[in-house]
């Protein structure tokens, strides 16, 4: 038998689902691993797809989504993100999974580079690998609340070979940093004097404590910027498989090209769902990010008082544990806290070079979750360090 696809075959599954597995094969686990609310979709946005099924909106749509979903899309970039763009720039996906895999299909060659935020989402690097392109870490800063060292970035990008892609992810996952517009400008400004072409994904855009989301294309005067968005996380729509891309109409054209190949279109049903959700009250997106507001503050201060906080996260559903103190391997430390207290966290390692010694805790779990879940991990700690 003649061997897999190298690619594929170099690259190593999320560590987040690898303890996602082991937790569900463990019955009473406490679940702060998953990135995915535990809120239900908006009963308006399933009455519309239900509607939109029953009448028959059940076939292929084009390749870059419908128009009307376009235009809905294209209202909410110019209102929430300040983006101004044309129908033409924008491709509905199946996810921002999807629409980065589109960006990477688009856009790389064999051996181009990626550079991807070190502490990062695993898929970055890991798409990067199954197409023979090559990823490199960029430094998230710890101490300086999980921002990028603008320096180290420009260096890496003048001396990668073949660098192509910046990654940029603001709110960040796992991170929770919120990145500010002069960071961002800063970032698209070394993009482009080493003619590299931006990511943005901007998934947890909706999920903001501090500060505010600023779009990293406001600073784009050259079309090099592919800004990627999701319902995933604002709507609580993960199983959906809905997202969608804005970029120069040019790389819009390809992106929808290869698409083509992907899965030709997103879900019919689902473009409809989306469309009732960016057109409908956005009120209970605003009183989400309430609530997991209020998550956060109950978990800095919980981790605070063990002493294992890092940095308060600005955004997102995520923050990042201190488990440094017991000197193991965070897949370690992950496997055996489920395994010894039934509790699941995602282990700083599975997010690049810059985590290790730490956990992420997922926030996207009810206050009782949250509460039991770090009093556990604070007790681990104690007993293994
Ligand atoms: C940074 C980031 N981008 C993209 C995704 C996936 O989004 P989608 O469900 O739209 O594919 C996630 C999911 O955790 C994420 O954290």
């Amino acid at each position: 038998m003649k061997s897999l696809a190298a690619g594929v075959s170099a690259m190593r599954r999320s560590g987040i689902r690898e303890i996602m597995d082991l937790a569900w094969a463990t019955p009473g686990t406490l679940h702060l691993e998953v990135g995915e609310p535990n809120f239900d979709t908006p009963p308006h946005v399933i009455r519309a797809a239900a509607s939109a099924a029953e009448s028959g909106h059940t076939k292929y749509t084009p390749n870059r989504g419908t128009p009307d979903l376009r235009a809905a899309i294209r209202q909410k970039l110019k209102q929430r993100n300040g983006l101004e763009v044309a129908t033409e720039q924008i491709v509905v996906a199946n996810g921002a999974t999807n629409a980065i895999l589109l960006t990477y299909l688009a856009l790389l060659d064999p051996d181009d580079a990626v550079l991807v935020p070190d502490p990062g989402w695993p898929n970055f690097a890991m798409a990067a690998t199954a197409m023979g392109a090559v990823s490199v870490g960029y430094p998230l800063l710890a101490g300086e609340a999980f921002l990028p060292d603008l320096e180290a970035l420009d260096h890496l990008c003048q001396t990668t070979p073949h660098s192509k892609i910046l990654v940029i992810n603001t709110p960040s996952n796992p991170t929770g940093a919120v990145f500010d517009a002069e960071t961002l400008a800063q970032m698209v400004r070394i993009a482009k004097e080493n003619e590299m072409y931006v990511l943005s994904d901007e998934c947890y855009e909706e999920i903001v404590f501090d500060g505010e989301h600023v779009s990293a294309a406001r600073f784009d005067d050259s079309g090099r910027v592919i800004s990627i968005f999701s319902m995933s996380k604002t709507y609580a729509m993960t199983g959906w498989r809905l997202g969608y891309l804005a970029a120069s109409s040019e790389l819009a054209d390809t992106l929808a090209k290869t698409q083509e190949i992907v899965t030709a279109c997103a879900s019919s049903v689902s473009q409809k769902a989306a469309e009732a959700a960016l057109g409908g009250s956005q009120e209970l997106v605003g009183e989400r990010q309430e609530e997991y507001r209020q998550r956060r503050d109950l978990a800095v201060r919980l981790l605070d008082s063990e002493r294992l906080l890092i940095t308060e996260p600005s955004g997102a559903f995520y923050i990042m544990a201190n488990i440094a103190s017991c000197g193991m391997n965070s897949y370690e430390f992950c496997r055996r806290l489920v395994d010894e207290y039934h509790v699941a966290v995602a282990p700083g390692d599975a997010f690049g070079t810059r985590s290790r010694g730490m956990v992420r805790v997922s926030l996207a779990a009810d206050e009782n979750t949250i509460t039991e879940g770090i009093s556990s991990l604070a007790n681990a700690v104690r007993n293994w360090s």
